[in-house]
């Protein structure tokens, strides 16, 4: 049986550490960090998630703006509503919250993002300094993955990372991150040959694809370490359900250690994104 990744406990740790980061840099230089979220429209995961980070905001000491937009809010509307939030010296951290409705092209919106401000590390200048190692702001579920897998096994060199899915907010920057840890890294997505063969190849696999428990037991390597990025929800036997992109029961019966959905990456993410606000304030302010 499987050593479960205990994600919670690891974003609790660094969120009380990033507290005491916070209350020092008010103390020493009157600072709060502040990050400002914006929710386009009313995805119900898009509330829930936009209410954890606010509230974990709260509990750190971070300032926290919050912009609910109408589901009919124009790309010009939320052009202005970045610009403004670009100029204003209070805010060090903006997010706007995914996916945007139609009329919006996203593309065009994370590029009009300050790239200092830009929390998500989303934008071309912060995804374009991770491909090339020289990293400023860092996508949070990546990194909050990558902190996970260096807290299980120390030394990642060496190590053949297979990564499922090539998205930009999550797979792409995932690979970069393995490569800089001098892992072998292989990417496979949905047009790949043998998906099976080559995860069985994995040392580490990590899972960003968003498809309900696609990877099975045989998709597995005996003593791999799993790293369970998807957060579906599913009906089952009547009820609501949060299960991640690994058939959780069979390959935990397979892999040396496995995060779980709920409790595994998730918590990460925020606690990494409070990770860049903190990290985006001090840049801004001279230090470092
Ligand atoms: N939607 C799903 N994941 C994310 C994320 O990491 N950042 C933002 N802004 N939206 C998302």
């Amino acid at each position: 049986m499987a050593t479960i990744i205990d994600g919670k406990a690891f974003a609790d740790t660094l969120c009380d550490k990033l507290t005491g980061e916070i209350s020092q840099l008010q103390q020493q230089h009157q600072l709060t960090p502040t990050l400002a979220v914006v929710l386009v429209g009313e995805d119900p995961a898009s509330q829930v998630y936009v209410r954890n980070k606010v509230r974990r905001c709260e509990q750190l000491g971070i300032g926290s703006i919050e912009h609910r937009l109408a589901p009919t809010t124009t790309q010009t509307e939320l052009l202005d509503l970045i610009d403004r939030m670009n100029r204003d010296g209070d805010v060090n951290g903006i997010l706007v919250q995914l996916p945007l409705p139609p009329q919006i092209d996203e593309k065009s919106v994370i590029d009009a993002i300050d790239p200092a401000k830009d929390v998500d590390g989303f934008h071309l200048i912060n995804s374009g300094a991770l491909a090339v190692g020289e990293n400023r702001l860092v996508p949070c579920t990546p990194l909050g993955s990558l902190m996970l897998l260096k807290d299980q096994l120390g030394d990642l060199s060496g190590k053949h990372a297979v990564v499922i899915g090539r998205s930009n907010i999550v797979g792409k920057p995932m690979a970069s991150l393995l490569l800089q840890e001098n892992c072998t890294v292989t990417i496979v997505h949905s047009r790949t040959r043998d998906i099976e063969a080559i995860c069985r190849q994995a040392d580490i696999l990590v899972a960003a694809v968003g498809i309900p428990r696609i990877v099975k037991a045989n998709w597995v390597k005996p003593g791999a370490t799993v790293i369970d990025v998807g957060i579906n929800r599913i009906e089952e036997e009547g009820k609501n359900r949060l299960v991640g992109d690994v058939d959780f029961e069979p390959v935990s019966q397979v892999a040396a250690a496995i995060t779980p959905v709920p409790g595994g990456v998730g918590p990460m993410t925020i606690a990494c994104l409070m990770y860049n606000t903190l990290a985006a304030a001090r840049a801004q302010n001279g230090l470092n």
